[in-house]
């Protein structure tokens, strides 16, 4: 059958974003090669198999993307769901920022952030410029360039990815059919500015969301993004998700998108503890993350070129983590897990009748 019109527009639409965020890391670099040489990262050239095999991999996340849209797990109208006006806005400030990110890089400077009065209520680890991001997670700036960064670094794929999480979420909430949408309480661990929030939204719009995340920033940038000119509102919090603020057995699903990577070993393994005590007992918990070593042994050059470029400190340790372990350590049962171009999804279920 031929393709309709709003496939072959979502296709058109990737290959621009994929384009876009492939020619902006290349002038980036140029310039980056011209201006400040001494501080361009030593990378590994990406042998052409594992480009081939990289491009064949988003071209899959794609016709993923597009089925279940097709088939109805979420509106198709999402695909196209992207704050262009606000981006194209902030465009300008990636570059305007670029250069003090090259200054931090040359002072090897990675705790460059703003004052702050209450630095006790942080962990040390997230005390950092990830990414060598100017301020951290600690500002609105970060927070406003944030969302655009990660989909150039992704070629236009990061929300493609993100929506990985949404059969395992759909098909793990089975388990409360009995129930209305409306009865469904669903939290995003580690919801920054509230990417993940929107394509679940749109998947359950009635269902409760909530989101939690240390950073305020990010949290109000997620609260302009979700809640401005809405009457049913995503709630948002500010907490560490090693001990979330919230009750025992609350929610029936948990999402967690993009935090494993940024956390030494232990603190991953208390959020996922924590994740487990938040489920009501048959709860999923959705985590999607980077792929890993084990899983995706023909990515090992761009994962390492990845920990190079930018400051991701507790990267390296886990690619080589054993998530699944983790899981099943933290007391989850039936722990499934695919990979995605770069992303790993992860579900996992807390025992029906599990008092863990
Ligand atoms: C790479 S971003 C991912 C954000 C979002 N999930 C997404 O898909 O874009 C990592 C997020 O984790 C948050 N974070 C890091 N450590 C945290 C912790 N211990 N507790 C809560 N949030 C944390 C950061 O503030 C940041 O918003």
């Amino acid at each position: 059958m031929a393709p309709s019109f709003t496939e072959i527009a979502y296709r058109t639409l990737q290959q621009g974003r994929s384009l876009a965020g492939l020619v902006h890391k290349e002038l980036s670099t140029k310039v980056m090669e011209v201006v400040a040489p001494d501080v361009v990262p030593q990378t590994e050239p990406v042998p052409t198999e594992m480009m081939a095999a990289l491009r064949q991999s988003l071209n899959t996340l794609h016709d993923r993307d597009w089925l279940d849209a097709e088939e109805g797990l979420y509106p198709q109208s999402l695909l196209f769901d992207i704050p262009w006006l606000d981006w194209a806005e902030r465009y300008p400030r990636v570059w305007l920022d670029l250069p003090s990110n090259w200054a931090r890089r040359r002072a090897r400077d990675v705790q460059d952030l703003p004052d702050l009065s209450d630095r006790d209520f942080y962990p040390d680890y997230y005390l950092q410029n990830f990414h060598h991001q100017t301020d951290g997670y600690l500002s609105d700036h970060s927070a406003e360039l944030y969302d655009l960064q990660v989909d150039i670094l992704f070629n236009g794929a990061a929300d493609a990815m993100r929506r990985r999480i949404l059969p395992a979420l759909l098909d793990g909430l089975k388990h409360f059919s009995n129930r209305s949408q409306a009865n469904l309480r669903i939290l995003d661990v580690a919801t920054g500015t509230g990417r993940t929030l929107h394509q679940i939204r749109a998947a359950l719009p009635q269902a409760t969301l909530v989101g939690v995340d240390l950073s305020e920033a990010y949290l109000r940038q997620a609260n302009r993004w979700l809640n401005q000119g809405r009457c049913s509102l995503v709630q948002l919090v500010q907490g560490n998700a090693e001990r979330m603020p919230f009750d025992q057995g609350g929610f029936q699903a948990l999402t967690c998108v993009f935090l494993m990577h940024e956390l030494p070993a232990d603190a991953r393994q208390a959020v996922l503890q924590d994740c487990y005590r938040l489920l009501e007992p048959g709860g999923v918990l959705v985590l999607a993350d980077s792929v890993q070593l084990k899983d995706s042994p023909q990515f090992d050059v761009a994962m390492d070129n990845f920990r190079r470029v930018f400051h991701e400190p507790y990267y390296r340790d886990y690619i080589s983590d054993d998530i699944d372990q983790r899981l099943l350590d933290a007391g989850f049962c039936n722990v499934q897990a695919e990979s995605h171009f770069m992303a790993r999804v992860w579900s996992a279920t807390k025992p029906d009748s599990g008092t863990k």
